[in-house]
């Protein structure tokens, strides 16, 4: 999708780092930032497969000659790493415009009593720490331009929590608490603090919530025709390609076939 010129030119030349940018919307998003930019961005992606990352940057250095895409291996469950990470950046991409906080993972539907600790401590060191870890340590750099985008990724899970999914329910309304109490620290600012929360969407996130059961995966989809990670990525640029008095503060995207978390019109 373009946005056209005037989206374009308010990209133009933007540094954009995005966490868990190796599938799903992570990924989308990268090729949409390159596509409405018109090529002309610098994305630094980040997640932990390396090779993914490093055939998406071949991808869209090739059908974007302008742009220039730095991949590099980030676990945001390492909050050890965060910091080396960001201090280590290459110097043509310090100077980062947007943040997009996608990374974030489910751990099976095991209700309250049988939910192993080390599921609840990998979610909240993904979807929580490692989100709130990045965007402190990178906050000296949007303060010192009084600009610039913060895209948290919660999801309809952070509105409306649902038997089987009380940690990553938490996790996500955690995300929607801190996103918002951000929002209102930089009032004063042209930093502007975006969320945008997910229905469904078919990606590899239901492949790690049943540990690599794709049959169990396809089964959340069947009778329904999920979102695809297209539909968000756009979504999350047009939010970034407003005019910077425009915020677009918190977006709840469903495919039609979605009232509610659960709420589902299944063909069957
Ligand atoms: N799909 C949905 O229905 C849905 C709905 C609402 C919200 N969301 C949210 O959307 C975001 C993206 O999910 P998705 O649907 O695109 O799922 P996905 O296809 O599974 O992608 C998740 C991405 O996060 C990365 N990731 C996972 N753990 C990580 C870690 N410890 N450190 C760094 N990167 C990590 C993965 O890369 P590596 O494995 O290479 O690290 C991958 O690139 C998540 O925050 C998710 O909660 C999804």
């Amino acid at each position: 999708m373009s946005f056209g010129t005037s989206a374009a030119s308010r990209l133009a030349g933007k540094t954009v780092l995005i966490t868990g940018a190796s599938s799903g919307i992570g990924r989308a998003t990268a090729f949409e930032f390159a596509n409405a930019s018109g090529g002309d961005i610098k994305l630094i992606l980040t997640a932990r497969r390396e090779a993914t990352l490093v055939s998406i940057k071949e991808e869209i250095e090739k059908a974007y000659p302008k742009s220039k895409v730095v991949p590099i291996v980030l676990d945001v469950s390492k909050l050890s790493a965060i910091d080396a990470f960001v201090d280590n950046l290459p110097q043509e991409v310090k100077d980062i415009d947007v943040l997009v906080n996608n990374a974030g993972m489910v751990h099976g539907v095991d209700q309250v009593g049988s939910i192993a600790q080390s599921d609840i401590d990998i979610m909240f060191q993904t979807n929580v720490f490692g989100l709130i870890a990045l965007t402190q340590k990178l906050m000296p750099i949007f303060k010192a331009k009084g600009k610039g985008d913060i895209v948290n990724i919660g999801s309809i899970a952070g509105r409306e929590p649902y038997p089987g999914g009380a940690i990553y329910c938490a996790t996500k309304a955690a995300v929607k608490s801190f996103t918002e109490t951000l929002r209102k620290e930089l009032i004063a600012t042209r930093i502007r603090v975006i969320e945008v929360d997910p229905g469904q969407v078919e990606t590899e996130f239901s492949v790690v919530r049943f540990r690599g059961d794709k049959d169990k995966a396809d089964a959340v989809y069947k009778g329904v025709e999920p979102l695809i990670a297209e539909d968000i990525a756009e979504v999350i640029v047009f939010a970034v390609s407003r005019r910077e008095n425009v915020v677009i503060a918190d977006t709840l995207v469903f495919p039609s076939h979605q009232a509610s978390a659960l709420i589902m019109h299944r063909k069957l």
